[in-house]
C-alpha cells in the first residue's frame, strides 16, 4: 500500500513538472558557439566544432573576456558535409533531456542585431529571438579531438527579449577589428556586354540581320553605409516605399518611419526608350541587391511553423544599411541618367561600437542583380561598369 501511495505521488509529481515546465525557463538562453577558433594552424579563423549550449538564465559576466557559469546542457552540431550549421536552412540538435532545437540564423547578420529564431519542440513549441553576438567566451568545447582545451566562443544568443545581451566596456567590436585599413578601397566590377546578339524572324521566315547596336556605356556607382539598421517588417514593404511618377521619372514617396528612425527616399531617372525607364531599373536593382546581397539579412523562413503545433508567426524584418545610393552615368556623355537612395535619420543618438567596412560583401551577389537590373537598358547600353565603396569608411557615434 506505502509502496502504491508513493508510485502514485511520483506520476504525480511528474505532472505537476510537466505543466510548470511551460513556464519555468522564461529566462532560459540557447547560445550558438563557434569553438575551437585558433586550434587549426592551417585556418586559425575557423572553427573545429560547433554546439549548442543551454541555460535555464545566463548571467553575464561584466568583463567580456571572463566565462559564464557553465551551461546546463550542451550539444554538440556535427559539421555535416561540411556545412556551417549558423544558417538560414537551419540546425537541428537533441539535448541530453531530449528536448529538440533548431536555430535558423541569417549568418551575415551584424553584432547587436536579430538574426533569426530557435525553435523547440519543448511544451509544445517554443520561439526564441537569436541576436548576432560574437566572440565572447562561454565553455569548454565538447568536442576535444583537436585541442583538449578547446574553447567555445559565442556565435549567436537566442533568448525571449526584444535587444541582444548588453555588451561590455571591454569588448571588441567584431566588425572594426576586421579591416583596419584607414584608406577606403573600392571594389570595380566589369561586366561582359552581352554576347548573343537576337536576330528576329521576318514574316517570310528569313533571319532578318540585327542592326549592331549603339555601344552606350553606362558606369553606374553605389555607395553603402557600414551601420546598419533593423526594418521590422518585409523587404518587399519597404521597396513599396519607391513610389514613383511615369511622367518626371521622380520618387514622390514620404519618408519612411521605422522604430526610432525615418528614412528618405530619393530617386530620378531618365526614359531609356518607349518601355524602359532608368528610376524603374534602379529600383529594380535594389530589390535585387536586398534579396540577394549579405549587406540585407532579412529573417530566415522558419518551415512548417504552423503545421507542427506551433501557432506562431515568426515576424519579419531586414537588418540592413542605413543609407544607400546608386547613380548610373552615361560614360559618353557623363550625364547622370539615374540615381536612387534612401537615408536615415535617427529619433535620437547613437551609442555602440564603431562599425567599419567588410569589403567581402562587395561580391558577385551583390554586383550581378544590379547589373542584372541595367541591362534592361539594352540596347541603348550594352556596356556596363559597376562600382561600389563604403561611405562613409567607418561610421562612429
Ligand atoms: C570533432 O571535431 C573534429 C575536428 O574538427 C571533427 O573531425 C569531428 O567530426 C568532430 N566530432 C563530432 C562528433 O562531430
Ligand atoms: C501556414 O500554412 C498555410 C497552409 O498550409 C500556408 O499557406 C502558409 O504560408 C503557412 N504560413 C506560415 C507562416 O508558414
Ligand atoms: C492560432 O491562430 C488562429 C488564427 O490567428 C487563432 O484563431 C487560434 O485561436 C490560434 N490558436 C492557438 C492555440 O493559439
Ligand atoms: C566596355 O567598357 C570598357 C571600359 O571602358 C572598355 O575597356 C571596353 O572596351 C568596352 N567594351 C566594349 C565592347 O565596348
Amino acid at each position: 500500500m506505502a509502496i502504491f501511495k508513493f508510485a502514485a505521488g511520483l506520476v504525480g509529481a511528474i505532472g505537476l513538472l510537466k505543466v510548470a515546465n511551460a513556464q519555468q525557463f522564461r529566462n532560459e538562453d540557447l547560445i550558438l558557439c563557434d569553438c575551437g577558433i585558433g586550434d587549426n594552424p592551417d585556418q586559425p579563423d575557423w572553427s573545429t566544432s560547433r554546439q549548442m549550449n543551454w541555460y535555464q538564465d545566463i548571467v553575464w559576466p561584466s568583463s567580456a573576456y571572463k566565462y559564464p557559469d557553465a551551461p546546463d546542457m550542451a550539444v554538440e552540431i556535427p559539421f555535416k558535409e561540411g556545412w556551417y550549421p549558423w544558417v538560414p536552412s537551419g540546425a537541428t540538435a537533441t539535448m541530453p533531456n531530449g528536448d529538440v532545437w533548431t536555430a535558423y540564423i541569417e549568418d551575415g547578420t551584424p553584432d547587436g542585431f536579430k538574426a533569426g529564431s530557435a525553435v523547440t519542440t519543448k511544451d509544445s513549441g517554443q520561439i526564441l529571438n537569436c541576436w548576432a553576438y560574437r566572440g565572447r567566451p562561454v565553455s569548454a568545447a565538447i568536442n576535444k579531438t583537436v585541442n583538449h582545451d578547446a574553447i567555445c566562443w559565442s556565435a549567436f544568443v537566442c533568448n525571449r527579449d526584444n535587444y541582444p545581451p548588453p555588451r561590455p566596456e571591454d569588448m571588441g567590436s567584431q566588425t572594426s577589428t576586421l579591416s583596419t585599413s584607414p584608406a577606403a578601397p573600392s571594389t570595380t566590377f566589369f561586366s561582359q556586354p552581352p554576347t548573343t546578339v537576337t536576330s528576329t524572324p521576318s514574316k517570310g521566315g528569313q533571319p532578318v540581320p540585327t542592326s549592331r547596336p549603339h555601344t552606350g556605356q553606362l558606369a553606374v556607382y553605389a555607395t553603402v553605409s557600414p551601420r546598419f539598421i533593423n526594418w521590422q517588417s518585409t523587404w518587399e514593404a519597404f521597396i513599396n516605399n519607391f513610389v514613383w511618377d511615369q511622367t518626371t521619372g521622380n520618387c514622390v514617396g514620404g519618408p519612411i518611419k521605422g522604430q526610432g528612425y525615418t528614412i528618405n527616399v530619393e530617386c530620378a531617372g531618365v526614359k531609356v526608350d518607349e518601355d524602359t525607364h532608368m528610376t524603374l531599373l534602379l529600383i529594380k536593382a535594389l530589390r535585387d541587391v536586398g534579396l540577394k546581397s549579405l549587406w540585407f539579412n532579412q529573417n530566415p523562413v522558419i518551415p512548417g511553423i504552423n503545421g507542427t503545433g506551433t501557432n506562431v508567426t515568426a515576424p519579419s524584418w531586414v537588418v540592413m544599411p542605413e543609407a544607400f545610393t546608386v547613380r548610373a552615368t552615361d560614360a559618353s556623355t557623363r550625364n547622370v541618367v539615374g540615381y536612387l537612395s534612401y537615408s536615415t535619420k535617427y529619433d535620437g543618438f547613437l551609442s555602440g561600437p564603431c562599425s567599419a567596412c567588410e569589403t567581402a560583401r562587395f561580391n558577385s551577389d551583390f554586383f550581378d542583380p544590379i547589373i542584372a537590373a541595367v541591362q534592361g537598358s539594352y540596347p541603348a547600353y550594352n556596356n556596363f561598369t559597376i562600382e561600389a565603396q563604403c561611405s562613409p569608411w567607418m561610421a562612429c557615434n
